[in-house]
């Protein structure tokens, strides 16, 4: 299975290199069927850190205010063995083995789309991720919703900032990371808002509690943990993330790891739930989900698949042959990626029935 998440992985980073060519051919509908995990929230929820945590990995800008002002197309690698690395698809054949100088390349990359301004862009950076600790994964971290404009932002950016979002969630493909702060009332949490407002019923929302530590004394979140406040579908998920001391003071992910599991296993009030909350377990339970959608989307996604392929066979004998030209490599490049992906899902579908139960 995991071969199936990182084919799907390796699939959409194709779809997004072919650039215009997929403009004209059945490619985007493909990218649009592929599932892929998205956070929304307020600003300073905390929904950069939970991305964080889940990798295991500091590498994003956080702190407060609208730090992140463009899309970011996180993908997870898992690798065998070997050090870990990170790529941007602008800079194909630079690998980053420092994080540090990720985190500056995601923040110099959006000043180079945005200006050194508070506007924001829709135009994605993509980022992948090579390491043996993480789990196969497509994330997207997504500016925060805000209220109200700040100095040097339009007026329409709150708006602005709210479709960019929804244009995201509101693909049916899209599982989303709901991250509401434990320090303020879940009525007015923007995460619950927009997520009920694109999935209803819930279907592809999971609830994510963050800053739990914050929360005033005398008061704790085992309603909402134990689904009695607001009920999803999908059981709740407290995290307790870095604080922005801890930032400061680079307390580094191990430890924060090990802090946030002590934090619930010896707090009185959620030892019961300790063994279904943290980042650790976040992550693997999307693993675990997203495994779960791609099976049930096998036969639809294949045949888009068999669909593209022919386009793109006809796309090639009209380019004719050779092709000298980078649009021809990578159309070749994802027809194989499309034919082993095939070969995988035929081999798989052996075993699975077209509504994703095992036989
Ligand atoms: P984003 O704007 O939603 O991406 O939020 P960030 O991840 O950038 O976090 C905003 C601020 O809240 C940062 O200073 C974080 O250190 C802090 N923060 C996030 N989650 C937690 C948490 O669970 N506990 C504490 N104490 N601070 C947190
Ligand atoms: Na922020
Ligand atoms: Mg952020």
């Amino acid at each position: 299975m995991e071969n199936l998440i990182s084919l799907v992985n390796k699939l959409q980073r194709a779809c997004t290199a072919l650039g215009d060519h997929g403009e004209e051919s059945a490619l985007p509908t493909l990218w649009d069927s592929l599932p892929a995990i998205a956070v929304v929230g307020g600003q300073s929820s905390g929904k950069s850190s939970v991305l964080e945590s889940i990798v295991g990995k500091d590498f994003l800008p956080r702190g407060s205010g609208i730090v992140t002002r463009r899309p970011l197309v996180l993908q997870l690698h898992k690798i065998e063995e070997g050090r870990e690395y990170a790529e941007f698809m602008h800079l194909p054949r630079k690998k980053f083995t420092d994080f540090a100088q990720v985190r500056k390349e995601i923040a110099d990359e959006t000043d180079r789309e945005t200006g050194r301004s508070k506007q924001i862009s829709s135009v994605p950076i993509h980022l992948s991720i090579y390491s043996p600790n993480v789990v196969n994964l497509t994330l997207i971290d997504l500016p925060g919703l805000t209220k109200v404009a700040v100095e040097g932002q339009p007026d329409s950016i709150v708006q602005d900032i709210e479709n960019m979002v929804r244009s995201y969630i509101e693909k049916p493909n899209c599982i989303i990371l709901a991250i509401s702060p434990a320090n303020q009332d879940l009525a007015t949490s923007d995460a619950i808002k927009i997520s009920r407002e694109v999935d209803p019923k819930g279907e592809r929302t999971f609830g994510v509690l963050t800053k739990i530590d914050l929360m005033d004394k005398g008061t704790d979140a085992v309603d909402i943990l134990e689904g009695k406040a607001y009920k999803l579908q999908y059981p709740w998920i407290g995290v307790v993330n870095r604080s922005q001391a801890d930032i400061n003071k680079s307390v580094d992910m191990i430890a924060a790891r090990r802090r946030e599991r002590e934090y619930f296993a010896n707090s009185p009030e959620y030892k019961h739930l300790a063994h279904r909350m943290g980042s650790e377990h976040l992550g693997k339970m999307m693993s675990k989900h997203l495994e779960q959608v791609i099976k049930s989307r096998i036969p639809g996604i294949q045949s888009l698949i068999n669909k593209s392929i022919a386009e793109l066979e006809s796309e090639l004998s009209r380019l004719g042959k050779p092709i000298a030209a980078d649009a021809g490599g990578k159309l070749y490049m994802i027809m194989e990626i499309c034919r082993v992906f095939d070969q995988i899902y035929k081999e798989h579908l052996d075993g699975v029935r077209p509504g994703g139960e095992k036989v």
